[in-house]
Order: structure tokens, then sequence, then C-alpha cells
């Protein structure tokens, strides 16, 4: 009899594991709990360090514990330069480098650092979350990496040491850039030295005078004090600076479904969230550095500007010329 009863209660609870693979997150015992690291270079009090931890906390209120997201900002575990290769080999489950970074592995990626190419966000929205969006991100699968989301940080403006405003005023400025040949394709149209540099070495090198200038949206400029080194803004909005959610692609494919949808439902509603909570930040960062009176904030006219982008468009047919016309 007892042998039966043991049967009967085998039987039952296979056929619940065979019909539901993923389990109520209730039910999931501590030992079973899933940890993704998640490692950033920016500070936790910007657009994507905001978003990290939102995330985070959502997640491990809606699994009740069981998925746990950590994060480390600040470059702590992984910093530019070494967080791709982390998240390749699994070392940390979930990076989000600005897309800049990505054109190390596919030259594709240099289309969101086209100069003067987005008229505004929601033009960059249009093409992330469209096919080219798509398109990017399988660029990456090679590599075994997967893109999740799209997070913006914003527009960059230009800081320096002397005002911006002629393109000769970029003449021989040690610039610094993220690692994207676009970037260093920019500042040498200008007539400047662009010097590629990990994020988290910025404000030494800024400090020490191996480089004058830098590129960047206001919320980066502020949360790292690199304004409090720089006695010139340049309100162009030249340039885009956005993230992509990338994971390890097999260690995802791996993990259990229904923790893989609630990382994705909670991540979309983040990255609505984080959208917005960005283009607000870059706004109330900048009235931060203004009100700081350090810094000059200097505003084009619209000649201005023209100039600036005669000399940068033609940056748009050059990357035609390289990946092809069907990505525009
Ligand atoms: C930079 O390197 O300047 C930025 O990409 C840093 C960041 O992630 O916003």
């Amino acid at each position: 009899m007892r042998k039966l009863l043991i049967l009967i209660l085998v039987l039952a609870f296979l056929a619940g594991g065979c019909q539901t693979p993923a389990r109520d997150f209730e039910q999931v015992s501590s030992q079973e709990k899933v940890i993704l690291k998640f490692s950033h270079v920016v500070g936790d009090n910007t657009p994507k360090g905001r978003a990290a931890r939102r995330w985070a906390q959502l997640v491990q209120e809606r699994s009740r514990g069981r998925v746990e997201i950590q994060v480390f900002p600040n470059s702590t575990l992984y910093k530019d330069g070494e967080e791709l290769a982390a998240v390749q080999k699994g070392y940390v489950q979930i990076i989000a480098p600005a897309t800049s970074k990505l054109t190390e592995f596919s030259p594709v990626w240099q289309l969101l650092d086209l100069p003067f190419y987005y008229e505004d966000i929601d033009a960059v929205h249009r093409l992330l979350d469209g096919p080219v969006g798509e398109k990017l991100k399988q660029s990456l699968f090679a590599r075994n990496l997967l893109v999740l989301a799209y997070w913006d940080n914003g527009f960059k403006v230009m800081a320096a040491n002397r005002p911006l405003v002629k393109v000769s005023d970029f003449r021989d400025l040690n610039f610094r850039i993220m690692n994207s040949p676009m970037l260093a394709k920019q500042f040498r149209r200008l007539g400047a030295n662009p010097v590629a540099m990990a994020f988290s070495d910025v404000y030494s090198a800024l400090e020490k005078g191996q480089v004058e200038g830098s590129e960047n949206p206001p919320s980066n400029l502020y949360s790292k004090k690199f304004y409090q080194l720089q006695k010139y803004i340049t309100l162009s909005n030249h340039g885009y600076v956005g993230y992509a959610v990338v994971v390890n692609k097999s260690q995802w494919e791996a993990l259990d479904q229904k923790i893989r949808q609630l990382l994705l439902d909670t991540l979309q509603e983040v990255t609505i969230w984080e959208r917005q909570e960005a283009f607000k930040q870059n706004l109330e960062d900048l009235e931060r550095i203004r009100r700081a009176q350090g810094t000059k904030i200097i505003e084009l006219t619209p000649e201005q500007r023209k100039e600036w982008q005669r000399i940068l468009m033609p940056l748009r047919e050059e990357l035609a010329q390289e990946i092809g016309e069907d990505w525009f």
C-alpha cells in the first residue's frame, strides 16, 4: 500500500513538472536562487545607473527573491575594454555599454555615432525600435551576445578648456572619445586629436591635461564632475549616446523560461521609464552645471551650427560606402 502511495506521488510530481517547466516563484526554494551580475561604467545617479537599480529591485520583488540582479556601477567590476569580453566569457551576465563601444565587434554600430544625423530622440527611437534595430542585434549573435533592450542617455555636448564656437577652435585639441572609429573621424574632421579612453580614466586624464576636451550628455559630465575641470561647454547636441542592454546569449537561453519572461517583461517597463528619465535628467543636470557657475555654457547660432554640420555631415556618405546604403 505504502509503495502504491509513493508511486502515485512521484507520477503526480512528474506530470506537474513536464507540463509547465517553469514553476511559480513561490514554490522555488532559496537554494535555487538565480544571481545575475550587472556591470556598468557610470554612476548610480545617471539614467543608466538608476534604470539598472530599478530593474533589479522590480525583478527581486516580482520573483519573490528568486532572481537577484546584483548591480556593479562605476566600473567597479569591469571597465571599458574589459566588460565585453567578460560577458562573452560569462563572468558577468549583463552589461549595458554605449553602442559606440560595440563598434569593436561590428562597424554597423557606427550608425548611432553619426554626427548631426538624428534630428531628435524620436528619430533615434524610430531607428532602434524598427528593422535596423533588429539587424544591429543580429550583428552580435556570432559573438554569443544578445541585446535585450535599448536605453538612452541623450545628445552630447562638447566640453573643453577653451570656447568651442568655430570649427577652427578645435584645432590640435586632444579630445577624449569612446572607442569608436566614427568618433575618431569626427574629431579629425574638426582638426582635433581623438584619444580613445575608458570612461573611468577620463577624470584623471583631464586633471593631468592628457586630454583637453570630452563629449558626453550633461548627465555624464555632471555625475562624474568632468564639468569642474572643463571651463566651457558648447550645447552642440551633435551626437547621440545610448546603450544596448547585453547578455551572454547561451547563458540567457539556459535560463528557466519563466525567469526570462519576468526579466523581459520588467525590462520592457523599465526601458520606457528609463527613456523618459534620461531626457528629464539631462535637462536637470545641465541646469545643475549652469548653477555651479564654474563652467561657461555656449549656445551656437544657427550659422555656427551650420559650419559644424557642413564639416561633419559627409561622414554619412563615408559610412554608407563602408557598411552599405541598405543600413540607411
Ligand atoms: C562614455 O564612455 O563616455 C560613456 O559611454 C559612458 C556611459 O556608459 O555613459
